[in-house]
């Protein structure tokens, strides 16, 4: 169970550590390239769309190029999608024949990802999606059709189980798609029991439905909400970074605009944009997390977008050289930096990260109460001459040109960890107004005049 202080457990510590993991959703809904949900959102007919993923043959996946790639961008871990809304499963379930075992491919895709993904190091996601649009039980719920419902729920457990128990080490597990069920009806809460027997150490994130007993008072009455306030290991806020006090957290987001299978034709979000996301979530993080799982939707033959790898390499060689301001870093909102860029810190060490170059030799970084030994500009390795006068610390000898395309970055090294002043506490909206209030008139006068006297 969830408490507001909460340390991470040794096992889960690969997950802060890590900060960074590639989504991935890929099914026979790609050769549609309208997204994930266009079954459902195109309300098209079952029979063709479930014939045209049974005659589904991706010729050209290749999961460890997919690895290969994906280690090299600077992933840490990935998550893939087992099943999504429209029921289609990866791998070869016991339970249906709708799968990519049993029809065209004759292949176990969750195992060829598992396998190859785990030989490149990296750690294992699992999607799943308790949704499946094609059952109508699981629309009805347990009170309307306790049969059906009870079949359905079954499907969900044994399939869930046999995720578990058939692929080795399971390190992170992502629900989704609860509505209009909730953890009661799901029986979420045995399930995760049953998870956690089966693998010790995974990571299971928060969409498994409101719970009665477990939740705490939601003005929604949890109807229809995916997410649990108190169960799981981890909070997953959506085209969105916001942090989540009572646990982990990982922020999922697309690379493109909104939809997260391959899309024909969809604008690509810039290499930087991406970058700031993950600097974004390590400044906000911490002891509690702060991951960023970015998606990519591979195409229907099988292979990554050329867009998509692109972008992720460019960011993969950014983390190589500046990789220790994000990897294992612990949040920023130190110093007054918000003009600048984003920051984080690690040890002794604050990282400010750069969001523009503007040519100017020296700059100011108000706040910062620790005595600094050295800086560096991590992009180049070069020192940088530097003085403190109070709180403030001047970076000097800054070159001209910005050393990167991408995000340069300044590494402070202090005495002990970096500490910040009230000013960098409080923050400019929070805090005692009378502190600003006093900084207005020692440095300003009363009046609304230029000269701040009063007429
Ligand atoms: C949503 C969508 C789904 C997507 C998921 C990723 O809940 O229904 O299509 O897989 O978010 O977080």
């Amino acid at each position: 169970m969830i408490s507001q202080q909460f340390t991470v457990p040794e096992h889960w510590k690969w997950f802060t550590e890590a900060r960074y993991g590639m989504f991935i959703h890929w099914g026979p809904y790609a050769q549609y390239g309208r997204g994930e949900q266009v079954l459902f959102r195109e309300h098209l007919d079952q029979e063709e769309y479930a014939a045209q993923a049974s005659a589904w043959n991706p010729e050209h996946f290749d999961p460890e190029l997919w690895a290969a790639t994906a280690v090299k961008a600077g992933f840490k871990y990935a998550c893939f999608t087992t099943r999504h809304h429209d029921g289609y499963c990866m791998w070869d379930s016991a339970y249906t024949d709708y799968s990519s075992a049993r029809q065209a491919p004759k292949r176990d895709f969750v195992r060829e990802y598992v396998d190859a993904f785990r030989k490149a190091g990296l750690r294992i996601g699992l999607y799943y999606s308790w949704i499946d649009w094609r059952l109508p039980a699981y629309f009805e719920g347990p009170e309307k059709d306790p049969e059906g419902w009870e079949k359905v729920r079954s499907y969900l457990h044994n399939q869930v189980k046999e995720l578990l128990t058939r692929y080795g080490r399971i390190d992170h597990f992502f629900f989704d798609g609860v509505w209009p069920r909730n953890a009661d009806d799901l029986q979420s809460v045995e399930l995760l029991a049953e998870m956690r027997r089966l693998q010790p150490g995974i990571l299971i994130n928060n969409r498994l439905g409101y719970s009665a007993e477990h939740d705490g008072y939601r003005a929604d009455g949890g109807v229809g909400a995916g997410d649990s306030d108190t169960l799981g290991d981890f909070g997953t806020p959506e085209h969105l970074i916001t942090v989540d006090q009572r646990r982990l957290w990982e922020s999922c987001q697309v690379t493109t605009w909104r939809l997260w299978s391959h899309v024909f034709g969809e604008r690509w979000r810039p290499a930087d944009y991406l970058l700031d996301m993950l600097c974004e979530c390590a400044e906000k993080g911490g002891a509690h997390g702060g991951n960023l799982l970015l998606n990519v939707g591979p195409t229907a033959d099988g292979q990554l977008p050329p867009e998509f790898v692109q972008r992720a390499l460019a960011i993969g060689k950014w983390l190589e050289v500046h990789g220790e301001a994000i990897y294992g870093s612990d949040g920023g909102f130190l110093t007054e930096f918000i003009t600048r860029g984003r920051q984080t810190t690690k040890n002794n060490c604050l990282y400010l990260i750069i969001r523009f170059w503007d040519g100017r030799p020296e700059m100011r970084v108000a706040d910062l109460a620790s005595k600094v030994k050295a800086v560096t500009l991590l992009t180049t390795g070069q020192a940088l001459p530097f003085e403190q006068r109070g709180d403030d610390l001047w970076i000097k000898g800054l070159p001209a040109e910005a050393p990167t395309h991408l995000f340069p970055v300044i590494r402070v090294e202090c005495e002990g960890r970096p500490a910040t002043n009230q000013w960098g506490r409080e923050r400019l909206w929070e805090g005692d107004p009378a502190r600003v209030a006093e900084w207005a008139r020692s440095q300003r006068g009363t009046s609304v005049y230029r000269d701040g006297r009063e007429r």
